[in-house]
């Protein structure tokens, strides 16, 4: 019997930073990931963060496993956690932690523990 023969893998685009947002309902019974999650791509094209080295890829989950103080926000690889991420935050988010660099560290509830 043959190998099955694998399609080739997909090419991926580089990037630098993933966001994901929670738009469940738990963390936030308005569900106010949504408008976070719209102004995020919104705000990463005003940055110039969609394309090129610097892209910041995002992506929209029902639930974290937080569900509480949301809207709930998590920017990876670091693994730094954001809780009740108004659009002011947002902002900040985008301008001072995916393109400066430097995460708003007053807004920070978690990070991830060094491997
Ligand atoms: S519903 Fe948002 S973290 Fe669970």
């Amino acid at each position: 019997m043959a190998a099955p023969t694998l399609a080739p893998a997909p090419h991926m685009e580089r990037y630098r930073r993933h966001v994901l947002v929670c738009t469940g309902g738990f963390c936030s019974p308005e569900r106010r990931g949504r408008e976070i999650y719209a102004l995020l791509a919104r705000l990463l094209q005003r940055e110039g963060l969609l394309f090129g080295a610097t892209r910041v890829k995002r992506g929209e989950t029902p639930c974290l496993g937080v569900c509480a103080q949301g809207p709930i926000l998590v920017v990876y690889p670091e693994g730094i956690w954001y809780a009740r991420v108004t659009p002011a935050l947002l902002e900040r988010i985008v301008v001072e932690h995916l393109k400066g660099d430097r995460p708003v560290e007053e807004h920070v509830f978690h990070r991830l523990a060094p491997g």
